[in-house]
C-alpha cells in the first residue's frame, strides 16, 4: 500500500523546502521526530532540463530513505515538464509530491521571472502547473506568498487558478513578495486560501513551537502545517507539536539533548559528504546552539574545525 500524503484524522506537520539546509541528514532527522512531509530545496527545473549534475545532487537519496517531496522552480512549461520527468525517472517510488516554487523572493530567481515572479502571470504559473501535472505520476503541489506585494495581493485567486490546473495540495506563505521574511505571516490570508479551494492547504509562516502550530491550525483552518525556520536546528519541534496535537506535554530538550543530535546531525552530514561538508555544517550547527550557554565561544570554536574529531574533541 502506498504511504498517504497527509496524516488520516489530524493535521500534517511539513518541513518547509529551505535552500542550503533541507539535505538528506536534515530531512532525515525532522522525519525521526515527527515530520509528515519533507521537501528538498529548491532544485532548477533548468539544471535538470541541462543534465546537471550538481542539480540533481540536491535531491539525493538512499535506497532506504522514507518517500519525499522534490521542490523545483522555473518558468518554461516544456522545461518544467521534463524536469518532472527526470525526477521521477531518477527517484522512482521514493518520489512523495512535486512542489512547485511560485514563491520565492531573491532577486536570482524572482528577477529571471521564476518563483514568486509567477504571482504577477497567473495564466503563465497555470500552464506550468499543468505541464508538470501532465508529465507526473505523482502529486503537483504548489508553494506561494500572498502577493507581489501590498498593492498586489491575489492569494485567493491564485489558489484558484493552482487548483483549477491540477495542483494537489497548496502551501500558503503568508507574507508578500515586497515582505520577504519581515513582520509577521498574516494568517487571514491563509484561512481565505484554504476557503478558497476544495483541496488541502498548508499554512506557513512563523510557526516555531506548539502555541504558534495550535494557533495557526485554530485560526486558518488549514489542513496542516509548514515549519522552516522554527526547525533548524530544531527537528525537536515536531515531536512538540505532535504532542501538543494529542493534548500531552513535551518537555522541551535539554542543552545536552540538543548536542547530542547536533552532533548526530554532523556524523551523518560529514560521513556522507566528507570532512568538506564542515562548512556548510557550521550554520546548521549555529542554530542548535541558539540560546545556549556560552554560545558564541563555542560556535567560534566550532568554527574552527576542519574535521568530525575535532568537532567530537570540542562537544562530545
Ligand atoms: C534559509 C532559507 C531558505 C529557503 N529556501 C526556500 C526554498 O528553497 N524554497 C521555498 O519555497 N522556500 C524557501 N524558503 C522559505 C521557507 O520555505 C518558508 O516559506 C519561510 O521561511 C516562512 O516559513 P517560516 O516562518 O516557518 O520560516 C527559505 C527560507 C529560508 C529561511
Amino acid at each position: 500500500m502506498t504511504k498517504p500524503l497527509f496524516p488520516p484524522g489530524r493535521p500534517a506537520l511539513c518541513l518547509a523546502p529551505m535552500a542550503g539546509f533541507t539535505d538528506r541528514p536534515f530531512r532525515q532527522l525532522c522525519l525521526e521526530y515527527g515530520a509528515d512531509l519533507v521537501t528538498s530545496e529548491m532544485v532548477s527545473a533548468k539544471g535538470l532540463f541541462y543534465q546537471s549534475k550538481k542539480t540533481r545532487a540536491l535531491y539525493f537519496a538512499k535506497p532506504e530513505d522514507a518517500p519525499f517531496c522534490v521542490q523545483l522552480f522555473g518558468s518554461e512549461p516544456a522545461v518544467l515538464a521534463q524536469a518532472v520527468r527526470i525526477l521521477e525517472n531518477d527517484l522512482g517510488g521514493q518520489l512523495l509530491a512535486i512542489d512547485l516554487n511560485m514563491g520565492c523572493p531573491a532577486p536570482k530567481i524572482a528577477g529571471n521571472g521564476d518563483g514568486s515572479a509567477l504571482m504577477l502571470n497567473p495564466s503563465l504559473a497555470g500552464r506550468i502547473i499543468e505541464a508538470a501535472v501532465k508529465n507526473a505520476h505523482v502529486p503537483v503541489s504548489v508553494k506561494f506568498r500572498k502577493g507581489w506585494d501590498a498593492a498586489h495581493v491575489n492569494a485567493e485567486a491564485f489558489a484558484r487558478v493552482c487548483e483549477a490546473s491540477g495542483a494537489a495540495f497548496l502551501t500558503i506563505h503568508g507574507r508578500t513578495r515586497e515582505q520577504l521574511y519581515s513582520g509577521a505571516a498574516d494568517r487571514a490570508c491563509m484561512a481565505a486560501v484554504k476557503r478558497a479551494v476544495s483541496i488541502p492547504v498548508l499554512a506557513n509562516g512563523d510557526v516555531h513551537d506548539a502555541k504558534s502550530a495550535l494557533e495557526t491550525l485554530r485560526e486558518t483552518g488549514c489542513d496542516g502545517v509548514m515549519i522552516g525556520r522554527g526547525a533548524l536546528g530544531n527537528p525537536f519541534v515536531f515531536a512538540e507539536i505532535r504532542a501538543a496535537l494529542e493534548g500531552k506535554d513535551d518537555s522541551p530538550p535539554s542543552e545536552c539533548e540538543r548536542r547530542e543530535l547536533a552532533l548526530r546531525h554532523a556524523r551523518m552530514a560529514l560521513s556522507e559528504k566528507g570532512d568538506h561538508a564542515m562548512i556548510e555544517l557550521r550554520k546548521h550547527l549555529a542554530f542548535y546552539l541558539r540560546g545556549s550557554r556560552d554560545a558564541a565561544k563555542i560556535r567560534a570554536r566550532i568554527n574552527a574545525c576542519k574535521t568530525l574529531k575535532e568537532l567530537e574533541q570540542i562537544w562530545g
